[in-house]
């Protein structure tokens, strides 16, 4: 995604923590100069729900673009680390977008404070995905499991101003399409802005 932005000609930053995710993305990014010069076989150990034989060793190749083609002059970079203890410098970005991320969090709330502190005055976050809580019932974790309802009243509490809300939009995330079983989010959309010093009254 950040990626993508940086594609767009946005000055971006991703965020990563997990090493086998960095260790994955620094190979896309930093490594791969050829579009489809590897080939990967991501359902080969799906023995269940495969209708034809041929699903489970369906091969994908990647990168599907050149990340090399983008512009000497683009800034795009890769920040590793818990996004909490990486991003403490307050108003310094103008956008931050979150999908499927705002529930990896142990605590929702110190997630949205943290967005609101490091946006510009006027500066906008984005987010889309579901409420699936990564640390729900795992023991000895901290875990608040709030509801959407109970998102956005934190999300005003903390001072943003909801632009664009949306439910129920279907969303998939990185499952076999041609498996007998699908999973379906109906993810919600948020767009907020941190109000402009002049107008947080
Ligand atoms: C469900 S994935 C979504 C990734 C990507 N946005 C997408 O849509 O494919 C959540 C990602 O957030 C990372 N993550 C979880 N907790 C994090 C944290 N505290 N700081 C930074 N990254 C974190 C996970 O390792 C994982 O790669």
């Amino acid at each position: 995604m950040a990626f993508e932005f940086a594609s767009c000609g946005f000055r971006c930053q991703g965020n990563e923590w997990s090493l086998f995710m960095l260790l994955a993305s620094n190979f896309v990014l930093n490594k791969c100069t050829e579009v489809n010069s590897f080939t990967l076989y991501p359902w080969i150990h799906q023995w269940t729900n495969n209708t034809m034989t041929a699903d489970q060793t369906q091969p994908v190749q990647f990168p599907d673009v050149n990340p090399s083609d983008l512009p000497p002059t683009s800034d795009f970079s890769m920040a590793a680390g818990d996004f909490l203890e990486v991003y403490q410098t307050p108003d310094t970005f103008d956008s931050v977008v979150t999908v499927f991320f705002l529930d990896t969090a142990h605590n929702v709330i110190a997630y949205i404070e943290t967005i609101y502190d490091i946006l510009k005055p006027g500066g906008y976050w984005v987010n889309l995905g579901p409420l699936l809580y990564h640390y729900a019932d795992i023991e000895n974790e901290t875990s608040i499991e709030l509801s959407f309802e109970e998102v956005k009243k934190v999300v005003k509490k903390v001072g943003f101003r909801i632009q664009k809300e949306e439910a129920d939009i279907p969303t998939t995330y990185t499952q076999n399409p041609a498996s007998m079983l699908q999973y379906k989010y109906h993810s919600v959309k948020l767009v907020c802005q941190k109000p402009h010093e002049s107008d947080t009254t």
